[in-house]
């Protein structure tokens, strides 16, 4: 797959992983994507990106690079691991205690989805506010499925939610093909939405 190349001539290239230095960038980006789903666990700043820059597992992603900035990243799970794996009560008990801990690991269990056998599944995608609708995004799920093949995976899977139908179209552009709806109206109060689609790309 070719880079992208911008009109001031610097071009996107896309990697598997990153530099340990770069862990404040890629939880800074991540969190900018999902700062509403990771304050109800997190609700303050500075400890999401604390939590986040110790606990991702930089092999466990793509990253889009312009030059030496990160401004893409598309974490995903599969049998071996995943990009946020590292959240675990043990190491949210060192940063949080006891009860703060739990109560994360309760909320984040929400979101959390297992895996089935043969399935690269996608653990969130963020592109940086300034670049979005440049087809940062397009080319980095482009790479998910190439690598998802290359590594001999049957299909790669995410769950996107109602309230964000412009991803959902953007998936669905690139052959992503929608499979079920889980509806939890009950828990919009908490959540922000009601519902979450699941698509799946069958490699
Ligand atoms: C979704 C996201 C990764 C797409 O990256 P991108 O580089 O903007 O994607 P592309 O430029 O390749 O494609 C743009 C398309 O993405 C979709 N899109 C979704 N959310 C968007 C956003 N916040 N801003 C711009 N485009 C968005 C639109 O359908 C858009 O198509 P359009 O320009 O024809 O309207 C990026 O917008 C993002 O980080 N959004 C916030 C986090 C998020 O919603 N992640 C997905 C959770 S399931």
């Amino acid at each position: 797959m070719s880079p992208m190349l911008f009109s001031d001539g610097r071009s996107i290239k896309i990697q598997r992983g990153f530099a340990e230095e770069q862990r404040a960038q890629a939880a800074r980006l991540f969190d900018a994507a999902f700062e509403a789903k990771l304050s109800l666990a997190f609700p303050q700043k500075h400890v999401r990106l604390a939590v986040l820059r110790e606990s991702f597992n930089p092999e466990f992603c793509l990253v889009a690079m312009r030059g030496p900035r990160l401004v893409g990243i598309a974490g995903f799970k599969t049998p071996e691991g995943s990009f946020t794996g590292g959240i675990t009560f043990k190491t949210l008990r060192a940063r949080l205690g006891v009860l703060d801990a739990l109560r994360a690991i309760v909320v984040l269990s929400i979101f959390e989805r297992s895996l089935t056998s043969g399935e690269l599944l996608l653990d969130g995608i963020s592109v940086s506010p300034r670049l979005r609708s440049q087809g940062v995004g397009s080319l980095l799920l482009r790479h998910v499925v190439a690598f998802g093949q290359t590594q001999g995976h049957k299909s790669v899977r995410l769950d996107v939610v109602d309230t964000n139908p412009a991803a959902r179209r953007l998936y669905e552009r690139l052959g992503f093909v929608p499979k079920r709806t889980v509806r939890f109206g009950y828990l919009r109060w908490l959540l922000g939405f009601s519902a979450a689609t699941t698509l799946e790309f069958s490699l």
